[in-house]
């Protein structure tokens, strides 16, 4: 007789979440699965193929949510999962050196790597080291800058998220925003001081803080394109405003792009903004979501100067059992070769149809509204015009996505859980499932426009 086990796996999403309650905190491993803001039981996932996933009661949906990123070419492509099992079958791990490593690092530095109309070569990073999550690498980049400027501050902006170590917590986007709190509990005061916190897409904060603190900044951090208070891009040329302001100071730019990174261009949004002609020159990347192929692999790239005072070869200590898992080099490598040219004219043109469906609903429905875009990534605003930062995110009618969201899947499609997080399409997005969406799209517009907000 055991006290925990069942021996029986969950058939309803209330009987798994009710389970799943008893064994884990607030019933989720990570906060933003639990429905806090859209209310009713989390959708417990059993199977996903292509566009589509099915929940433990057998329910198909138009997945929307995409892994969070890492599914680009949908759930399960036959290369991607193929590669996986070669990889399985030659063992799980070793946690020494392994070829696939060398091979997905070659592969990532081969991608960002361009040549500009003059013939000159640009790169984006000259080294990688592979981590486990995208929390690992902005976490490993911040002590890197400031082993490499041995300086103590760190500048970040509101409602940017960049996972959640100590001191990138502050003012956060994703989960953070999602519960409407300002950051986490169990941080000393003197690391959150070491974080200043400034608003986005704001050339005057960002002069004034360097004016006060240039000689004590480390690095400046930034989501390449912030997704994590809902889509808001940067101004044009503000990435490269942070870089030439961090470099005039003695200070480093780490550009996050474990959301964007080989989202919209093969050379993820750095590669966006030089094919716009806005470059910048970043010092550190990180990656994450795409490059693990939908497994726990992420890294952290750069200037070889800098990626070089990493242990072994420098002072600045980080390490890992899991670091470069050889299954997830594999399928992070097999998701990278697939996405060919074809993928990135394919996400956008399926992206723009879908949000223009939802927009002309809502618009139907006299629901005041943006759609938001960086690349083809996109989400919508219940506001009328789009966000330049935290503040105006947070500047909408949020208790109309609840209602929304719940109008969705019970039409069969699954959107990210909270108003502040971004939409992913995949290339596995064919007629057949944007059609499924498109017909969503007049309920949950009408589930919108009656909705009404809390009562305090
Ligand atoms: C921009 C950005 N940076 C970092 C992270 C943290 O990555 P992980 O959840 O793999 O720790 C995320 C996660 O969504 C992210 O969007």
């Amino acid at each position: 007789m055991t006290r925990f086990i069942s021996g029986r796996t969950p058939t309803t999403n209330a009987e798994a979440f009710e389970r799943a309650l008893v064994v884990t905190p607030g019933g989720v491993n990570s906060p933003v699965r639990a429905f806090r803001s859209v209310g009713g039981t989390p959708v417990f996932l059993a199977s996903g193929h292509g566009p589509y996933v099915r929940d433990v009661e057998g329910t198909e949906y138009v997945d929307l949510v995409g892994q969070w990123g890492p599914a680009l070419l949908g759930h399960a492509h036959p290369d991607v999962i193929a590669a996986a099992h070669a990889a399985v079958d030659r063992g799980l791990g070793f946690g020494a050196a392994s070829t696939g490593e060398v091979e997905l690092a070659e592969l990532v530095l081969d991608r960002l790597t361009l040549t500009g109309p003059d013939g000159a070569e640009r790169r984006a990073i000259e080294k990688l080291r592979l981590v486990s999550t995208g929390t690992e690498a902005t976490m490993t980049a911040i002590r890197l800058a400031r082993g490499a400027t041995g300086r103590p501050l760190l500048v970040k902006f509101a409602g940017h998220y960049h996972g959640h170590s100590d001191s990138l917590l502050s003012e956060a986007g994703s989960g953070i925003a999602t519960l409407g709190i300002p950051g986490s509990a169990g941080i000393t005061p003197e690391t959150a001081a070491q974080t200043i916190v400034i608003p986005y897409n704001d050339e005057d904060a960002l002069a004034a803080v360097f004016a006060a603190h240039g000689d004590r900044i480390a690095a400046v951090i930034t989501e390449a394109a912030a997704a994590n208070m809902g889509v808001v891009p940067p101004r044009p040329g503000f990435n490269r405003l942070l870089a030439d302001t961090a470099h005039a100071h003695g200070a480093l730019l780490i550009s996050d792009e474990v959301m964007t990174g080989f989202r919209s261009t093969a050379a993820g949004w750095w590669g966006l903004e030089e094919r716009e002609g806005v470059p910048y020159d970043a010092d550190l990347t990180t990656f994450g979501k795409i490059i693990g192929g939908g497994l726990p692999l992420a890294g952290l790239g750069g200037r070889a100067e800098i990626l070089d005072l990493l242990a072994p070869l420098g002072p600045v200590y980080q390490a890992g059992t899991l670091s470069g898992n050889p299954v997830a080099v594999a399928t992070g490598a097999a998701m990278l070769r697939g996405a060919g040219p074809e993928v990135y004219d394919h996400l956008p043109r399926v992206a723009r149809t879908i949000a223009d469906g939802l927009s002309s609903a809502l618009t139907a429905e006299g629901v005041a509204h943006t759609v938001a875009w960086a690349g083809s990534q996109f989400s919508i605003f219940f506001r009328d015009s789009a966000p330049q930062n935290y503040a105006e995110a947070q500047a909408q009618e949020t208790w109309r996505f609840g209602p929304f969201f719940h109008a969705m899947l019970e039409h069969g499609v699954s959107l990210p859980p909270s108003v502040y997080e971004a939409w992913f399409v995949s290339a596995a997005h064919d007629d057949a499932a944007v059609e499924r969406v498109l017909a969503a799209a007049a309920p949950a517009a009408r589930a919108a426009a009656a909705a009404q907000p809390a009562l305090q």
